[in-house]
């Protein structure tokens, strides 16, 4: 949550800051703010609540003039800490503007922190936990002389997770940041260096990055970097190489992120799969586990949140058939409440797109403690959550710059399914011959899912007529379950439509007192050639919804005529193995919850109070 970039360099720095931030408000579009050091020798700030696109009037306005300058900063938040207004907009400063601040992630001990500026007469301007770290910075840099130092004394009284950069009007050649629990990479150009919450923000000047460790203070330069722990001692990040380009962060021609990243899913699928499957065997990423290991496995939690979950529900039905283990999912926020039973024997799958949400790292520092094994199932390179791992599977999906999870969802399936292979394969519980059938029918999917996207325009047509719905209800049972889960949600955080996800045996346990004339049901069925008996059962839930009245969007198998009669709406999707349906049947729940959200005029990209990181508890 919130995004920052720092850069110091010889470009026009408001300009790089500004576009960097565009590429970073997935992080959070609550305000935005921007400080540079200008050639004149002031520490310029412009901030401006509402999205990123409010700030650029506001500069555009006023002319750019007075923040021109080589090294800035800037920031796009996702509210914690006082409303989202001009005022509590970052960067912050201290009482004489000479330092600027932005953040973050939360400092948990600044109610003692402010307590203790006021009562030294210093006067706060803003409601956020930021603020207190400007000022704290301000005295320690007066004590101390030195930005670097002062950033590190201040950071050693700061609890919480945070990521802190600041720039000081005496420091001009200068930037400095510090990363607790929360993302920091730095980019390393040519005669220009860069911080950011996320590689996204400088992918257009290098691709050549170095992520910071936890508890780590990071100096950029024009020429260089250094880097020291909190205590000064010097230390390394990890360097990559980005993997991906500029293209990969733009439209690419479409109105939304979102819509490209849709479209995007057979290849993130076939990306997700590669490299796997090796001379007959399933090889997992960075696996620091070893056969042994994964065979003593004999029980399996899934941690995640929202669509991750839900992902991790499907890991369950795969796991269980396939391994013979019990498999528990589990929200990550309530995982570490409950005192799981955990041991050396358990395996704890922590699944998340970001790598760095807040409860499902938590969660994995349970477990750990308690002596279970963690696997990490990721998309964001070097990221807390696959650092703090014993192995981790990368799913290889590309950025994600929509809020709303889509092409990662797939690719979080694809990967859980590669785990369950890997587990069967270690344990015995698969033939060879058995490992690499499944494998193949993973390699299908990408083409099944491009045929379903050659349906999109249908779907469009039934959102142009749900849009006016006021509620929306899902149904599925089996592996259709957490598809009618994530149908729901998607609706919900993007068309701000009361949406609700059922297993359709549930429903005639309380839910179905909802059903009336009219109230779309979107019913996901099973295949009528896997499990005939989930089938016929769904068919009996369409009949009972129909019987009150209710329209019923059926997404079903192509061919699957039994169903056609009780439709009024039919989507139509490619036969695939019963396991793998839930890669076929979301994309039309995906389609129909944007176009819904776009008929009501709402930005699917950046829906209301939502960040995609979500870096707090
Ligand atoms: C919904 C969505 C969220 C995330 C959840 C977990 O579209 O994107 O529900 O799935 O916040 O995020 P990660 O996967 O980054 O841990």
């Amino acid at each position: 949550m919130c995004g920052i970039v720092g850069y110091v360099g010889h470009r026009d720095a408001l300009d790089v800051v500004l576009r960097g931030l565009g590429r970073l408000e997935y992080r959070g579009y609550d305000s935005a703010g921007v400080a540079v050091l200008t050639s004149a020798g002031m520490l310029a700030v412009a901030r401006k609540a509402g999205a990123l696109a409010n700030l650029i009037d506001e500069l555009d306005a006023t002319g750019r003039a007075a923040l021109r300058g080589t090294a800035g900063m800037g920031h796009t938040r996702w509210a914690t800490h006082g409303a989202p207004t001009d005022r509590n907009a970052h960067p912050h400063r201290d009482t004489a503007g000479r330092l600027a601040v932005v953040h973050n992630g939360i400092i948990e001990n600044h109610a003692q922190l402010r307590a203790e500026l006021e009562h030294g007469g210093v006067e706060l301007a803003s409601d956020t936990d930021t603020e207190t770290a400007a000022h704290l910075l301000a005295a320690a840099y007066a004590r101390y002389g030195d930005l670097p130092l002062a950033l590190r004394m201040v950071c050693r009284r700061l609890s919480g997770a945070f990521t802190l950069v600041v720039t000081h009007i005496d420091e001009p050649d200068l930037i400095v940041a510090a990363r607790r629990s929360s993302p920091l990479v730095v980019g390393v150009g040519n005669g220009e260096h860069f911080i950011a919450s996320d590689v996204a923000a400088f992918i257009e000047h290098t691709r050549n990055a170095v992520e910071l460790g936890q508890d780590q203070v990071v100096t950029i330069t024009r020429d260089g970097y250094q880097i020291t722990d909190f205590h000064g001692a010097r230390a390394h990040g990890s360097p990559f190489h980005v993997d991906w380009d500029l293209s990969a962060a733009e439209k690419g021609g479409h109105d939304y992120f979102m819509l490209k990243e849709i479209q995007e899913q057979p290849s993130a699928i076939a990306n997700t799969l590669r490299g796997h499957f090796i001379d007959g065997r399933i090889v997992l990423d960075e696996q620091r586990m070893d056969t042994q290991e994964l065979r003593d496995v004999d029980k399996v939690f899934v941690v995640a949140c929202g669509t991750a979950y839900h992902s991790g529900m499907v890991a369950k039905y795969a796991i269980e058939h396939w391994c013979r283990l019990p498999v528990e999912v589990e929200l990550a926020s309530e995982f570490r409440y409950r005192d799981p039973v955990l041991d050396r024997s358990t395996l704890v799958v922590a699944i998340s797109q970001s790598g760095e949400t807040m409860d499902t790292l938590e969660a994995v520092r349970h477990a750990r403690e308690q002596k279970a094994r963690v696997l990490a199932i990721c998309n964001t390179n070097g990221a807390q959550i696959p650092r703090e791992s014993d192995a981790v599977l990368y799913t290889h999906a590309g950025p994600e710059i929509g809020v709303a999870a889509t092409k990662t969802f797939l690719a979080q399936i694809v990967a859980n399914f590669l785990v369950g292979l890997a587990l069967a394969q270690a344990r015995g519980t698969k033939y060879a011959d058995e490992v690499a059938r499944e494998f193949a029918e993973l390699e299908a999917m990408p083409a099944a899912v491009a045929q379903v996207l050659g349906t999109v325009a249908a779907v469009r047509e039934l959102g142009r007529e749900l849009a006016p719905a006021k509620v929306v209800l899902f149904l599925g049972r089996h592996v259709g379950f957490p598809v009618a889960l994530e149908g729901a949600l998607k609706l919900k955080e993007l068309a701000y439509m009361h949406a609700e996800g059922f297993a359709a045996g549930e429903l005639k346990h309380g839910a179905i007192a909802l059903l009336e004339e009219g109230l779309p049901v979107v019913v996901v069925m099973p295949s009528p050639k896997g499990r005939a008996v989930l089938h016929a059962k769904l068919l009996s839930n369409i009949q009972e919804i129909r019987a009150r009245g209710a329209r019923t969007i059926v997404i079903a198998e192509e061919g699957d005529e039994t169903v056609r009669p009780y439709a009024a709406h039919l989507l139509e999707v490619p036969a695939v193995p019963t396991l793998l349906q839930p890669l076929v049947s979301t994309v039309p729940l995906q389609v129909l919850a944007a176009e819904i959200a776009r008929q009501r005029g709402y930005d699917v990209d950046k829906p209301r109070n939502l960040a995609k990181s979500v870096t707090v508890e």
